[in-house]
């Protein structure tokens, strides 16, 4: 089955465009295949609606805005943030507008993104305390679109086993392929994982882990939400922290848009934004290569995965056994087997 007929995970939010990318007007964005529009209402709130006129169907992000109101560019029709018509120019001004509009969905600013929920959230959008916290500064990382599955990067975050084979260029030691172990706590939205690994310190991330030692290690305190959120929160002996929020946002069956978020308790003269993009663009580029050559069809079943006698696979185990337990409880009983 694909992600898009899995109608439970509509009911999440997903981090979708830049707010300030929506200042100069409506932008297009598909989620779980469905086309919508995202735009500003007069109050610099994101809406989301769908992205198709009720009038003859043209898109809605073609458009422009009018008062915290989005006009259709083919006759004009305007609707309000909950996708009511409220204006329809061809008509005189004081006649009844008839009954139309446009479905509309839930849309939250949060962390510099409109995040959006096709169906009522099942949960919040992840909290992210360091986000108001005058130590930590927020670094727009990565947006791009990634052909791959979102369980894909999810089960990617918590596998120890991929550090010393897909990141041999950068922080992976070869020769040190047997993996740290997880303690993992199941919560109510995921599962909060800890571990602590060693990982090489090329002088190139000197200034990002702050020590010139050849070694060092990392502290992790990841956070897994269902279905396609991660928090990892990396701490250095130097004391740095250099946490990273993504959302997996499912564009399709088979693509993402990948939104990562960096908070760092440094500042910029400490290390420059640009190094830790490039940085960490270099290790998530070898995630990507990697990922994009997987199949899609991540299968929940868990008892028909290979994977489950290696135990540094563990996390991703759980992910499979929640989710279908999600899609259980939601009455998508029947399904065994999910392109997530
Ligand atoms: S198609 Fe939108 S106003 Fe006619
Ligand atoms: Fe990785």
């Amino acid at each position: 089955m694909l992600t898009t007929k899995q109608k439970t995970l509509r009911k999440f939010w997903y981090a979708t465009i830049r707010l300030d990318a929506l200042a100069d007007g409506p932008k297009p964005f598909r989620l779980m295949g469905e086309d919508i529009v995202l735009f500003l209402d007069a109050e610099g709130k994101p809406a989301a609606m769908a992205d198709r006129c009720c009038h003859r169907t043209a898109k809605l992000s073609k458009g422009w805005m009018d008062n915290g109101n989005i006009v259709c560019g083919y006759h004009g029709w305007t609707y309000d943030r909950t996708g009511a018509l409220v204006r329809i120019p061809q008509f005189a001004a004081d006649s009844v507008l008839p009954k139309h509009n446009v479905e509309s969905y839930f849309c939250e600013a949060r962390y510099g993104y409109a995040w959006v929920a096709l169906d009522e959230p099942l949960s919040p959008i992840p909290d992210v305390p360091e986000d108001s916290d005058p130590n930590y500064r927020r670094i727009f990382q990565f947006y791009d679109v990634w052909n791959c599955a979102p369980l894909r990067l999810m089960e990617n975050s918590f596998d120890n086993a991929h550090f010393s084979f897909v990141h041999k260029a950068t922080f992976g030691n070869i020769n040190a392929p047997k993996p740290k172990k997880y303690e993992i706590e199941e919560t109510e939205y995921g599962f909060f994982a800890t571990t602590v690994i060693d990982i090489l310190n090329p002088p190139i991330a000197h200034q990002v882990t702050g020590t010139t030692e050849p070694m060092t290690e990392r502290r992790m305190r990841n956070h897994w939400y269902l279905p396609f959120a991660r928090r990892l929160d990396m701490e250095y002996p130097s004391g740095i922290r250099h946490i990273i929020i993504n959302s997996a946002t499912p564009i399709d069956d088979n693509r993402i848009q990948l939104v990562q978020l960096l908070y760092r308790n440094d500042t910029e003269a400490d290390c420059p934004t640009e190094k830790l993009i490039e940085w960490d663009k270099a290790i998530i580029d070898e995630d990507r290569d990697v990922l994009e050559s997987t199949s899609p069809d991540a299968i929940l079943d868990v008892s028909r995965r290979i994977e489950q006698h290696m135990p540094s696979d563990r996390p991703g185990m759980i992910m499979r056994r929640r989710l279908l337990e999600l899609l259980k409880k939601h009455d998508e009983a029947e399904v065994t087997n999910v392109y997530v």
